[in-house]
């Protein structure tokens, strides 16, 4: 048996100690916001919070997570879905299918909380987790728009930016 802190409560959970610290979470304790995706540690689909560091639970045996831990989830990042990542998500409209979208959201709020204002090579360096609907340049707008950046190379917000800085001449010449 294990005892998991799981977004600020105890789960004790009867499960074999090389189980993937993703399987518990999604079918001990029930909380399904984390997805599964390759199961190899390289799509981030999984990425919980750790003791504040981003982590891809499909490769943690339940056996490494210590009694004082703190595991923070999807469900755990904030009671309304109000954390500045979460409202910025809403606010660009990041996902298409949505999959890897819980992931995203978590490496994205590990990565403010360490660096609150990341360039667009801290993010790409950052993030690597993988979405395949191509939802990258959102998810980089995103950051910066969690981040109160007003601007980022390749972000959409930069390149609204840079419409709206157009010269009112510069349509003029020929
Ligand atoms: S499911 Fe864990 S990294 Fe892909
Ligand atoms: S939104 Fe579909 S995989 Fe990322």
């Amino acid at each position: 048996m294990a005892t998991l802190n799981i977004n600020g409560k105890p789960y004790d959970v009867q499960v074999e100690p090389d189980t993937p610290l993703l399987w518990v979470i999604r079918e001990q304790v029930g909380l399904t916001g984390t997805k599964y995706g390759c199961g190899v540690a390289q799509c981030g689909a999984c990425s919980v919070h750790l003791n504040g560091e981003v982590r891809r639970s499909c490769s943690i045996p339940v056996s490494a997570v210590k009694a004082g831990d703190k595991i923070v989830t999807i469900e755990g990042l904030s009671p309304d879905s109000s954390h500045p990542v979460q409202r910025a998500w809403l606010e660009v409209d990041v996902p298409q299918c949505g999959y890897c979208q819980s992931g995203q959201i978590m490496a994205a709020a590990a990565l403010l909380a360490k660096n609150p204002k990341p360039t667009d090579q801290d993010i790409d360096q950052a993030m690597t987790n993988i979405c395949r609907c191509g939802t990258y340049v959102r998810i980089r707008a995103a950051v910066h728009m969690a981040a109160g950046n007003s601007r980022g190379r390749g972000s959409i917000i930069h390149m609204a930016d840079a419409a709206d800085a157009v010269p009112a001449d510069s349509t003029n010449n020929a």
